[in-house]
């Protein structure tokens, strides 16, 4: 670069930050008149640049912006390889699909079960179901959210050969019996951390403890890159096998500007295999039945910013957590507000609440009383997963009634934790459940 061209450039930086500063900086909070959101893109000037950046580079899809991406978010996660996609659920499908890849001694083979929760996200039973797996549904906690993992022995058969947890709403699953269990049982082990990026449990990163775990960074999550996701996983062949299905199943495994890391091919026009002719470049033989699921380099620039913020962010979702937890204890009888195990450090996602047994509130009128006072709400994703059209006829195994994930889909919703709601939010939202009570004559 010239030095007219970074001149150039500080000069379009500059012009950010001020539009910055008089378009999107923080908007007064009429308190009824401003929306309550659940979730939301907590951004300033720097991802502006670092996009802006990217964009003046023109280089697109994937490049610079995304090795360092990956080398700093395998860093703060502790786990070697990275991958980078364009979303959550383009990551489970292919945490699900790289298990079925011939690169795997120990593969997964249509018709093989997998068990899971009943209660979830569309897209972490969907990779299962794509891939000709069999999803087997056991029941959650009403306390947790998440996996009973008492029911896992039952749900075990001699076809069983992963597990897919989700940490649901940033809540940890019970790692310590989930890790030991699939470590006795020889299972793979999938962790769906769309919405607990950050939380931990005994003091480990959720997401390092399975052979494979997924991000979302659609903006509702706890970094956003507007769409996108990542895949990470400690496994090299099923980082190469997830690498291979993301760039149209192509055998070449090299990496930008990469030269011998990760034992690169380096090696384009050398190679025989199989039916082809040799030296056919390497870029072009393709060993998977592959997708493209990329994303582009702007919103890894844009990923790399986010990231810097993310202690911050998760110091203020656990505060407001925390707030709105102390202050709407006095509806206990009524409400109830979710566990957590002792070693789990949750890294809320949302605050949910649930409608107690026998009390005389009704989930949707008071849902609907918030969102009438713009007061966002939201439901516990798709409830019973079984319970929606698309999956009334896949082939799956139930365990048991699953009845407390019934009873989260029939009583369960949830508001916002996100760095965006400052006191005067939570204060409006405090307020807003008094008075619902106050007017059914409970205080
Ligand atoms: C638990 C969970 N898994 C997967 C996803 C899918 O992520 P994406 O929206 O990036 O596809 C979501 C999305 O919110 C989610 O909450």
């Amino acid at each position: 670069m010239t030095g007219k061209g970074n001149s150039l450039k500080k000069e379009i930086f500059k012009k950010i930050k001020r539009y910055y500063e008089l378009y999107h900086k923080k908007k007064e909070f009429i308190p009824g008149k401003s929306k309550v959101h659940y979730a939301g893109r907590v951004y300033d000037s720097r991802e502006m640049a670092a996009m802006v950046n990217a964009v003046l580079d023109f280089w697109l899809t994937l490049g610079k912006e995304n090795a360092d991406f990956e080398r700093d978010f395998a860093k703060y996660l502790g786990v070697r390889n990275i991958l980078l996609v364009n979303s959550g659920s383009s990551a489970n499908l292919l945490a699900v699909a790289s298990l079925k890849s011939d690169m795997l001694k120990n593969r997964l083979k249509a018709g093989d079960e997998v068990i899971t929760c009943a209660l979830n996200f569309p897209s972490t039973v969907s990779a299962i179901v794509q891939n000709n797996l069999i999803p087997v549904f056991v029941d959650v906690e009403l306390d947790t959210y998440n996996i009973d993992v008492s029911q896992l022995k039952r749900a075990l058969s001699k076809k069983t050969r992963a597990i897919f947890i989700t940490h649901t709403m940033g809540n940890p699953c019970n790692m310590e019996k989930i890790a030991s269990f699939t470590k006795e049982h020889k299972l793979f082990l999938i962790e769906d951390v769309c919405d607990a990026l950050g939380g931990k449990f005994s003091g480990r990163k959720l997401g390092s403890f399975g052979d494979i775990s997924t991000y979302s960074f659609y903006p509702a999550h706890h970094i956003t890159m507007g769409e996108g996701g990542a895949l990470a996983t400690n496994n090299l062949s099923i980082y190469r096998a997830a690498l291979s299905l993301r760039d149209w199943g192509r055998a070449c495994f090299c990496r930008y500007n990469e030269k011998k890391t990760l034992g690169a091919c380096n090696n384009r026009f050398g190679l025989k295999f199989k039916n082809l002719p040799f030296g056919y470049d390497h870029k072009y033989i393709y060993t998977h039945i592959g997708y493209n699921l990329k994303p582009l380099d702007i919103q890894a620039a844009m990923g790399k910013e986010q990231l810097k913020k993310l202690p911050r962010f998760l110091r203020q979702r656990a505060q407001n957590f925390n707030f709105l937890l102390k202050a709407l204890r006095d509806y206990e009888s009524y409400l109830f507000f979710p566990d957590k195990y002792k070693n789990a450090e949750p890294a809320w996602f949302c605050f949910p609440i649930m409608v107690k047994k026998n009390s005389f509130i009704k989930r949707n009128d008071f849902q609907q009383y918030l969102e009438r006072n713009n007061i966002e709400t939201r439901m516990i994703f798709a409830g019973n997963i079984l319970r929606q059209p698309a999956f009334h006829n896949i082939r799956c195994k139930v365990i048991g009634n699953l009845k407390n994930t019934d009873y989260i889909m029939n009583n369960a919703f949830f508001i916002g934790v996100y760095p965006g709601l400052g006191r005067e939010h939570l204060n409006y939202i405090v307020k807003k459940v008094k008075d619902y009570f106050k007017a059914l004559n409970i205080s």
